[in-house]
């Protein structure tokens, strides 16, 4: 929990001045949700959907089409989540069961009745080893190259104007092996290890305004190799132009296995600058284990302004793929759990997103879930950019703030000559102390700070730059720091 930037109250104390705050952004914006605005200042959210779009955020459900009879399923899903993903009615077999015969009616169901509902709506999934109808398996590289566009276009442009957001590609990455490895499929067989950026190109294509991401499990922890080939390709994709706007952490977890560096992995996949959703998120466990995996999940999220939405991959225990895990919100009965109740209070303490969410191509519409800059942030100026000519520098921008806390990136810019391993320091002026920081290493404590790169970001190419975070205790600021390479 040490990157946990709210107060021991689990941040209750914040809820009646951040309500003030969002009912003036709602004032000015008049295009919040009816959630949002259904929630007076001052009070909290009752419901997931309410309390999550109250920081610009969304939170959904994975929902199947084949419940949608129980009327207790759907009553759940409508009272609580402002939005979804077919849990399986959108994959190859279910879309394209015979080649270029399409079949839209289960996922048209829950899309229709989502839309009724005002809901946003995650597109699962376009690129995906499995459930992959038998046909695709027999056809030779071109053909395959064609199929694929082909469906690409055909799922995106029946679904034009209605996906907030697709998972374009899911889980090519292996689990083992070295950083980068993808897992070996009919893709990668016959496309090769290309067939990532071919599917995100025809994507953007297929759908300009649809936001694309890739999927994938095993990514939560931010150190895994399996994490370190994602982040790498998004950061690749982003240096060459290749068109991707967001990462999906499914987020299969245990009570007992959320990585401690959950929020960091965040933060540094937001970094690269695409937004970050949860998107299949479960945990196996019960009781106050189980509340406190979802809380710390949530506060993680809420924490780090581009991650912009929660997916449970489910809403009741008895409709789980895992359900012996009991990993959901709701038990079989539709009750609420100790869990849930973990979850609605801390999106309600969580603070108005301020992240900008810019998008990374001209094709691509500004999200209507992330709300513009709604907090007040005297001190979010940068620090004075240092000259550069020397070896590197550093400036440091506040980039969300609270009462007793903020968050801070700093830009590490290499001069005229490429630089191998850097470190900046600064003091601070009135006794602020770091709590988490991720993308470097820090060393020594009290109020002069040191943070050096971390193993992965040391080299910067001349007159490049690379981003390290943090939050920390007290009142923002911005000393001005001083940046040395070896
Ligand atoms: O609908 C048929 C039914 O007619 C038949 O009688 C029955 C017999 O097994 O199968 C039913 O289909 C099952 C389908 O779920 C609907 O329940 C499939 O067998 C079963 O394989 C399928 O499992 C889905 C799984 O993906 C397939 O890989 C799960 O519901 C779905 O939750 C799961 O979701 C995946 C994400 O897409 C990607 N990330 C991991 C996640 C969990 O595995």
């Amino acid at each position: 929990m040490g990157e946990n930037p709210l107060p021991a109250d689990g941040g209750r104390r914040l809820v009646g001045t951040r309500r003030l705050l969002v009912a003036g952004a709602l004032g000015v914006l008049g295009t919040a949700t009816a959630l949002a605005a259904s929630v007076p200042a001052g009070a909290a959210a009752g419901t997931l959907g309410a309390a999550a779009a109250q920081s610009g955020r969304y939170y959904g459900a994975a929902i199947a089409a084949g419940h949608m009879n129980d009327s207790t399923y759907v009553a759940t899903w409508d009272r609580e989540f402002n939005a979804v993903t077919p849990e399986n009615e959108m994959k190859w077999d279910a879309t394209e069961p015979s080649r270029g015969s399409f079949r839209f009616t289960s996922a048209d169901q829950i899309v229709s009745h989502a839309q009724s509902k005002g809901m946003k709506i995650r597109g699962h999934t376009l690129v995906w080893h499995n459930q992959l109808p038998s046909w695709v398996g027999g056809l030779s590289a071109s053909d395959l190259r064609s199929a694929m566009t082909n469906h690409i276009n055909n799922v995106m442009g029946h679904y034009k104007g209605k996906i907030y957001a697709w998972d374009v590609v899911n889980e090519a990455f292996a689990d083992g092996g070295a950083v980068g490895t993808l897992r070996s499929s009919v893709f990668t067989q016959k496309l090769g290890n290309g067939f990532i950026e071919e599917a995100f190109r025809a994507a953007r294509a297929a759908d300009p305004n649809a936001k694309l991401c890739y999927n994938d499990y095993n990514i939560d922890d931010a150190n895994a190799n399996k994490t370190r080939g994602v982040y790498n390709m998004i950061k690749d994709f982003k240096a060459r132009g290749v068109p991707i706007d967001c990462v999906g952490l499914q987020s299969h977890l245990s009570s007992g296995s959320v990585p401690s560096n959950y929020q960091q992995n965040i933060a540094q996949f937001a970094a690269l600058g695409v937004d970050v959703q949860i998107t299949e998120l479960d945990i196996g466990g019960s009781g106050s284990a189980q509340a406190d995996a979802y809380r710390r999940v949530t506060q993680a999220c809420t924490a780090v302004p581009r991650c912009t939405g929660i997916t449970v991959w489910g809403i009741t225990d008895k409709y789980s793929w895992r359900s012996g895990d009991t990993p959901l919100l709701f038990d079989g009965n539709f009750n609420k759990k100790q869990a849930y109740t973990a979850v609605l209070d801390a999106l309600n303490a969580a603070t108005p997103n301020t992240s900008p969410s810019p998008t990374t191509s001209p094709n691509t519409s500004p999200s209507p879930t992330t709300s513009p800059n709604t907090s007040p942030s005297p001190n979010t100026s940068p620090s004075p950019t240092p000259p550069v000519g020397g070896a590197c520098s550093a400036t440091i921008e506040t980039t969300n703030s609270w009462p007793g806390g903020f968050q801070s990136t700093v830009t590490v810019r290499a001069g005229s000559s490429a630089v191998n391993g850097w470190t900046v320091k600064w003091t601070w002026p009135s006794g602020q102390s770091i709590s988490s920081l991720w993308n470097g290493t820090q060393s020594g404590s009290g109020s002069s700070v040191t943070v050096s790169n971390a193993p992965y970001n040391g080299s910067i190419a001349a007159g490049s730059s690379t981003t390290f975070g943090f939050t920390a205790n007290g009142s923002a600021a911005t000393p001005t720091a001083t940046c040395t390479s070896p």
